[in-house]
């Protein structure tokens, strides 16, 4: 039988120590899981080791952990998988970051994973009235939220996000993930409401900061980040949200700015987000930011002559061409990463689809409508 040396993360917040490293060998088959690793290990050998754990199948999403610094499911990892990714051949096992430890690898999820999804109001609104029967949804559009469904809190992407490290009040990948379900939900009655609302909190859709964390992360492929995307495609796009926040203008600022340069300026980005330099309202922001920008160019971060001079390269005349391409689009639409692309013909089933996407958009839609 092969040996394993399993190498956890001790930790006990009511014993006044501080956390340890400790060592347990297991003789296992390569193919049985980390999970099965560490309950052998508190069988045979201590049985103080802390670790949640209920269905051993992928399903719960209760043994959240980080296995050689990568956050994952312990009975999803095997023990030859997680060998591979060993320094010094001892497979590593601590507790999910962002998160108070509770026990050696238990970690606190009410007190922030739950907390969040919370946050989002994770239930269905209903429109009114409330048919006789059942609701019959669109198949494109349960497939639209199909993958936020596939969530089971397990918390992974929570674990690594680098938002919520820098920020603890970011509502963060998953309860976002979980807003998604309902935003693209059409029986929902108040997409509108909750797109408003994460887009005025400082701490919501526009504190992502697309590190793609998240979707590394995550074992059931829900792309947090992009349901995030999403979300703000939704409030700027659809429903033409102007947050106070500034963040639907400084993303659109983006897109204003490489148009213009072929590559991002960034010396132009404050001003763009703020309407222009001649802007009124950029007037103070970039008053405010002249400390900072005159001390990146006394530690030559910055030059004036990149400040000042605009690239007119070949690749912004190319770069035109593209956004003219993309732009010239009359129905583009999206619904994830599975089903996404335009269809030229008008009675296409996607052009209509994508117009009951914009219809369902709408705050006044009638009631019952999408049902
Ligand atoms: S992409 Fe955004 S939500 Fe995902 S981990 Fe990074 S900062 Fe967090
Ligand atoms: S989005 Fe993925 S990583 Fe995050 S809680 Fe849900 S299943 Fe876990
Ligand atoms: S024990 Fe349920 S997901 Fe691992």
């Amino acid at each position: 039988m092969p040996a394993f040396t399993l190498k956890l993360r001790r930790y006990d917040p009511e014993s006044g120590q501080a956390p340890f490293w400790q060592e347990f060998p297991v003789e296992l088959e390569g193919h049985r899981s980390v999970l099965e690793g560490i309950l052998e290990a508190r069988a045979a050998l201590d049985g103080s080791i802390g670790i949640r754990c209920s269905c051993r199948a992928a399903i719960c999403g209760s043994c959240g952990v980080r296995i050689n610094g990568e956050p994952g499911l312990a009975c999803k990892t095997h023990l030859e998988e997680a060998l591979r990714g060993a320094r010094d051949g001892a497979i590593e096992v601590e507790p999910m970051g962002n998160m108070p430890v509770i026990k050696d690898l238990i970690v606190d999820m009410d007190a922030v994973h739950w907390k969040k999804v919370q946050r989002v109001t994770p239930w269905l609104i209903n429109r009114e009235p409330i048919p006789e029967r059942e609701y019959i949804v669109p198949h494109e559009n349960m497939v639209d939220v199909t993958q936020s469904m596939a969530c089971i809190q397990c918390g992974a992407c929570v674990s690594d996000c680098l938002s919520m490290e820098i920020d603890p009040e970011f509502v963060g990948p998953a309860a976002l993930a979980k807003a998604y379900r309902f935003v693209g939900d059409p029986r929902d009655a108040e997409p509108r409401e909750r797109l408003t609302d994460l887009s005025e909190d400082p701490h919501g859709i526009y504190d992502c900061t697309h590190c793609f964390k998240c979707i590394d992360a995550c074992p059931k492929d829900v792309d947090p980040m992009n349901q995030i995307m999403r979300l703000r495609r939704r409030a700027g796009s659809d429903f033409e949200i102007e947050d106070s926040n500034n963040g639907h203008r400084h993303e659109a600022a983006f897109v204003k700015n490489i148009r213009r340069n072929g590559i991002l300026h960034e010396a132009d980005l404050l001003a763009d987000s703020y309407g222009g330099k001649l802007n009124p309202r950029a007037l103070p922001v970039l008053l405010k930011s002249l400390p900072t920008a005159l001390r990146a160019v006394l530690r030559r971060k910055m030059t004036p002559g990149k400040v000042l001079l605009h690239p007119h390269s070949r690749q912004a005349k190319e770069l035109r061409r593209v956004y003219d391409e993309v732009e010239g689009h009359e129905q583009p639409y999206q619904l994830n990463l599975y089903v996404e692309g335009h269809d030229e013909e008008e009675d296409s089933s996607a052009s209509a689809l994508a117009k009951e996407q914009k219809a369902s958009s709408s705050a006044e839609a009638a009631p019952g409508a999408g049902t």
